[in-house]
């Protein structure tokens, strides 16, 4: 077909009551394959499922039917094999699709759209999509998680400082550390399976927003297209993106904490701190400073997540003012969503590569852990506990002690106990012993604190639950 044919095609799905075609630039920004193409499969699953329940209800006869059937296959194996004709005078995927049907089939093609609307294909086609791309980035968070238990498990015991406002605060162990990123993910994925929880109710047999008049099986088609059921409505039906929204929203919380560990990295990476090494494959030199090593991976998933971000809020934006029930506007949910689905993929399996390659600079980690004084509430919690001082007092008596050694331009532990002795006489041997980095993690045993032995339970329950599958 030349594609002035193609256009006639086009409107010979639409254009009974009009006279002219559609001008150049009409057909440009109102044509959608170029990216929709990429619901095909499941354009041609829900079609195969609507044509078998059609001939099922004695809608179809089953010559027809079986004509379909055969007809989609071979348009799936065009479409696979590369040698698909798409065409934008053909505007979208459902179009391109029966189009060619016809071609393949003849007349029977034309029977296919009986009580369907591209309103109810098109979302279901979407449905279908994200479902897909929800269960993919279940299985790519699955591997990052893998990834940072490993680690996280590796380095049960391996002290480094804590932060808040980037001001070094109490040592922390790097587990534990990896094992806070270990519950952000696993939110992530508990996120996901709940919108897919949602998502999964067929719209097919809304038709175009009102139902139709055919006695179609709607149970038939859900239950064919792996649904838990119909969409109890019509209207809502056909205008519901909500599961798109959900999908981006769930994905952008999970961008932005990738782009947290992202951000992790890139400040650990530095020569001030030298926590981690990145590996050759995830990093990159510069093309005038040899010394460089750049962790281009970290800051470009730190980058995405702006675009993750960005696509959620323009689909909110499109939604947000749609009167019921479809509307054109609805065509632009694919880019963002695409992009989303595309980026995530990427962020993902980087940063689960940064994670399993990243060489963690021990010796560096405790040396950092024990200077800026992280031991003074150990000193103020050894007061308390020995000396049953009002924590309001010993944390003043922490502070002279940090006070004096900071003025001596020494660590806590280097100071004499009669150097302590003066500040408070109470302070014996015994304290000085809490004053190691070892001695504070060891000491954080409560529930969910950072003690070795806790952050080895911790991976150990999170290995059982992701092995459980529950998020
Ligand atoms: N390409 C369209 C979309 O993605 C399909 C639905 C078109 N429906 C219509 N009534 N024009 O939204």
């Amino acid at each position: 077909m030349t594609d002035t044919d193609k256009t006639k095609a086009a409107s010979a799905m639409w254009g009974g009551r009009f006279a002219g075609g559609p001008a150049a630039i009409m057909q440009r920004i109102n044509a959608s394959i170029d990216f929709d193409k990429r619901l095909y499969a499941q354009d041609i699953r829900g079609s195969k499922a609507h044509c078998r329940m059609l001939v099922k209800q004695s809608i179809l006869t089953a010559a027809d039917g079986a004509l379909i059937q055969e007809g989609l296959d071979k348009v799936l194996a065009e479409i696979e094999a590369g040698d698909f004709p798409f065409s934008q005078a053909l505007e979208d995927i459902h179009m391109n699709v029966e189009s060619r049907l016809g071609e393949l089939i003849g007349e029977a093609a034309g029977r296919l759209h009986t009580a369907r609307s591209r309103n109810d294909q098109v979302a279901t086609d979407f449905r279908l999509w994200v479902r897909d791309a929800l269960d993919g980035m279940d299985g790519a968070l699955r591997d990052l998680l893998a990834a940072l238990l490993d680690r996280a498990e590796e380095h049960a015991a391996t002290v480094m400082p804590g932060f808040t406002h980037l001001q070094t605060a109490q040592p922390v162990t790097f587990g534990h550390h990896m094992m806070a990123y270990v519950e952000m993910i696993s939110r992530d994925r508990s996120r996901l399976a709940d919108a897919r929880n949602r998502l999964n109710e067929c719209p097919l047999g809304s038709a175009a927003l009102a139902g139709t008049s055919f006695p179609i099986d709607r149970e038939a088609t859900a239950a064919e297209l792996g649904f838990a059921g119909p969409m109890r409505n019509s209207l809502d039906g056909v205008s519901d993106r909500d599961f798109a929204l959900e999908f981006m929203s769930a994905s952008a919380i999970c961008a932005v904490h990738l782009s947290r560990l992202a951000e992790e990295l890139v400040i650990w990476t530095s020569a001030q701190f030298r926590f981690v090494t990145l590996s050759d494959a995830f990093t990159t030199g510069s093309s005038i400073m040899p010394q460089k090593r750049n962790p281009d991976a970290a800051e470009l998933v730190r980058a995405k997540t702006g675009r993750v971000i960005g696509d959620l809020n323009a689909l909110l934006i499109v939604m947000k003012g749609l009167p019921l029930a479809y509307s054109k506007d609805m065509q632009d949910d694919k880019e963002p969503v695409f992009e989303v689905a595309d980026t995530m993929e990427l962020a993902i399996a980087a940063m689960a590569g940064m994670v399993r390659d990243m060489t963690v600079n021990v010796g560096t980690l405790r040396a950092a852990a024990g200077a800026g004084f992280t031991t003074a509430t150990d000193i103020a919690d050894w007061c308390v506990r020995a000396l049953k001082m009002p924590f309001r007092r010993a944390h003043h008596v922490a502070g002279s002690l940090v006070k004096l050694a900071e003025g001596r331009n020494c660590g806590l532990e280097d100071l004499t106990l009669a150097e302590m002795q003066a500040i408070e006489p109470g302070i014996t041997e015994e304290a000085r012993a809490v004053l190691s980095v070892e001695s504070s993690v060891n000491s954080r045993t409560s529930l969910g604190g950072t003690a070795p032995s806790r952050v080895r339970q911790a991976v150990a329950a999170a290995r059982r639950r992701l092995a459980e599958d529950a998020p």
